[in-house]
């Protein structure tokens, strides 16, 4: 961390004015009253450089180099580790004006975008080309392309087009040394020694600043239909999205599951009618696409009629509408309406392989209830791919002690299970100490002779992922 600012905030937006044509730079007045995101700390640097090229990010990076000046570079804000929060001395590098798509090479199926475009911009961009994101998460509104990068993102197509790292084909960065980073390939198949922009890909600007890549897109597939179905556990959620997945003339689209707490509580407070669910279920919304949206509705309803007894379902329907479908939605992804009454509640986001979930699940449910008084958590999750977000209802910040047993509750097994600490939304600030605690010493001695190597002044992102 910065602790030594030799620069006021009002002294950096003058020092920087007319360094270079395409850079706008930010101080405190034009920040005043900006939302800071999901971070209520991220805009606290003060002042913010807005580069509209490359070019001007490099020598935005090259100046503050020269004046030992800390980099925090921010996307769209949504982050939830506090990857992007900033301190007084520090300056905020934003992508917000690497705003354009600079082309779509629709036969090939890719994209060359620049870092500040959101995700749903992206998709905007691409629909009228009959393409889309092979990605896609709840915030897409906000999230921007670098931001997804940096901490590689996931969300809710990852269990079958993999995560940000698979979807990227050529990146370009501007290291801290203010030399710009170029590897723009626009292929698949790249045997020429070793892939060094996987080092930016989840590196959440430790590295460098990401300007562009080149992304992998794929065919819209419009015609969907939407089903909410009781689960008993998430062995038989997963029952029916193996099953969705061999079926020849759907494709699983989502398969995203919430547990009794998170559905109970979350329905009460939409006013959602659950009363078609058997008991205290959980939840599965699934969404499978196939070659009209009437054959699709009859395609789940037969498999699902075919697989009720077998996965032990508890209750469904099928959307009617779109409308009803994006009610269906809004129960999932508007997931952090627990905050209005538990505005303290601990996250995390982890990972495991899918077989381990119930198993997890049964005991943090009873190692928490072993906490203080009792705790218990909201659960849900991308279940395919093993990805549960998990949330405390604490009223009140834990005491600290509370908060680290908490901790200890959810990442127990998790390592040996083969899963991860963090499985979709970085490191940050909020994540250090399990990063340090559940990542190898040998990998955490390489990433920091990489941050070194890259970075020997420390000015990118400082603070966050531990070096
Ligand atoms: C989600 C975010 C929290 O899946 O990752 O809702
Ligand atoms: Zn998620």
């Amino acid at each position: 961390m910065s602790s030594h600012p030799t620069f006021s905030a009002h002294d950096l937006a003058h020092a920087l004015d007319g360094l270079h044509p395409d850079l706008r730079i930010l101080g405190p007045d034009a920040l005043a009253g900006r939302h800071p995101g999901e971070d209520p700390a991220n805009l606290n640097a003060g002042v913010m450089a807005q580069p509209a090229s490359t070019e001007a990010a490099a020598a935005l990076i090259s100046w503050c180099r020269a004046n030992h000046v800390a980099i925090v570079p921010q996307g769209g804000l949504s982050g939830l580790v506090g990857g992007g929060v900033s301190h007084a001395g520090e300056i905020i590098l934003s992508s917000a004006r690497l705003n354009r798509i600079i082309a779509i090479h629709a036969d090939e199926e890719t994209v060359e975008v620049e870092a500040g475009v959101t995700l749903e911009a992206l998709q905007g961009a691409l629909a009228p080309h009959g393409l889309t994101t092979g990605i896609d998460l709840g915030s897409r509104g906000s999230a921007t392309i670098g931001g997804m990068v940096s901490t590689n993102a996931g969300g809710i197509l990852a269990f079958r087009n993999g995560v940000m790292r698979h979807q990227i084909l050529g990146l370009e960065a501007v290291l801290p040394s203010g030399e710009v980073f170029s590897d723009m390939t626009r292929v698949v198949k790249i045997s020429a020694g070793p892939d060094i922009k996987q080092l930016f890909i989840g590196g959440e600007g430790a590295f460098g600043f990401v300007t562009r890549v080149v992304m992998k897109v794929e065919p819209i597939r419009p015609h969907r239909a939407v089903a909410l179905l009781g689960v008993e556990n998430a062995a038989g959620a997963l029952q029916v999205a193996v099953r969705l997945r061999r079926h020849s003339a759907l494709l699983l689209e989502a398969a995203e599951m919430m547990w009794p707490r998170y559905v109970r509580d979350h329905a009460a407070l939409k006013g959602f009618d659950l009363s078609w669910l058997e008991g205290d279920s959980a939840l599965l919304l699934i969404e499978v696409s196939g070659t009209s949206a009437e054959v699709s509705t009859a395609l789940i309803e037969e498999a699902l009629a075919e697989l009720w007894e077998e996965a032990d379902l508890r209750g469904g329907i099928v959307a009617q509408s779109s409308e009803q479908a994006r009610r269906f939605w809004d129960l999932r992804e508007d997931s952090v309406f627990y905050f209005a009454e538990f505005p303290d509640a601990p996250s995390f986001d982890v990972s495991m392989p899918p077989s381990a979930l119930d198993t997890y699940v049964t005991d943090l449910f009873q190692r928490l209830s072993a906490i203080g008084s009792g705790l218990d958590a909201y659960v849900y999750g991308h279940i395919a791919d093993g990805n549960l977000h998990i949330a405390i209802a604490a009223p009140g910040p834990l005491p600290t002690e509370m908060k680290a047993l908490a901790e200890d509750a959810v990442y127990a097994g998790i390592h040996a299970s083969g899963g991860s600490f963090s499985a979709e939304h970085g490191v940050g600030l909020n994540k250090r100490s399990a990063y340090l605690t559940h990542v190898d010493p040998v990998k955490q001695a390489l990433a920091r002779q990489f941050k070194a190597m890259l970075d020997p002044d420390m000015l990118f992102n400082p603070g966050k992922v531990p070096f």
